[in-house]
């Protein structure tokens, strides 16, 4: 069987964790088919509860992504604006910005949808299947050199998704914006650990 990953393209895992950004500005160059789709049956590898793999992904472009962009941009100004610009009042450039992005998708090419297919677990193990191939799929395409910005902001706006792209009884989590990235965006801080460890020895060994 050939190797299903280019040589030279590997980066190490660590190196994948630290550098991932959320890019919000892309370049209009397209994304092959075929790369989201070895990324995309890479990132289905993830775990799940009761190995259930209830996920149900929708990848769009051309066209149908250009009307993807203005129902977030209705969604953004009919809901979501409000509330950004309570929240960040002391900061008009994260305003600006938040609108602009939501207004364009920062010229994504590519929108990811990420669903989940609701069974009898709960809605709490149904969304952390499904994120945990979207963090796998945002690793795996920031190896392949596309960046990606993981959303829930749209999310007020499901039901127009879901008439678009004729999605029936599932429950959408995310929607991921993916292009080849045009900013190197900022390293925004991350705060203190939040970790107890408990019951370990001072000298390491348990
Ligand atoms: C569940 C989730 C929802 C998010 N929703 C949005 C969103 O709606 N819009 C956006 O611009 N970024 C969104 N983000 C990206 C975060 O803002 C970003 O991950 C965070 O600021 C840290 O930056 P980094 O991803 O570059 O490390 C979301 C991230 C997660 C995990």
């Amino acid at each position: 069987m050939s190797k299903p990953w280019p040589v030279g393209e590997v980066v190490e895992l660590k190196e994948a964790v630290l550098g991932r950004r959320s890019v919000r500005k892309y370049k209009s160059r397209p994304v092959p088919k075929e790369v989201l789709e070895e990324i995309l049956d890479l990132a289905v590898w993830a775990p799940s509860g009761m190995n259930r793999q209830n996920w149900y992904f929708v990848v769009v472009t051309g066209g149908l992504r250009d009307r993807v962009v203005e129902i977030c941009y209705r969604g953004y100004l009919s809901y979501i604006g409000e509330r950004v610009e309570r929240v960040f009042s002391h900061k008009p450039r994260v305003v600006r910005e938040t609108r602009s992005f939501f207004a364009t998708l920062g010229g994504a090419p590519v929108v990811l949808f990420a669903y989940a297919e609701p069974g009898p677990e709960s809605i709490f193990t149904d969304v952390q299947n499904v994120s945990a191939v979207i963090q796998n799929f945002l690793l795996l395409a920031h190896e392949r050199g596309l960046g990606t910005c993981w959303m829930t902001g749209p999310l007020n706006m499901e039901e127009e998704f879901n008439e678009l792209l004729g999605v029936r009884d599932k429950k959408l989590v995310a929607i991921v914006t993916v292009g080849y990235p045009d900013e190197m965006p900022r390293i925004p801080p991350r705060r203190g650990k939040k970790v107890d460890y408990r019951g370990f020895q001072e000298d390491g060994e348990s």
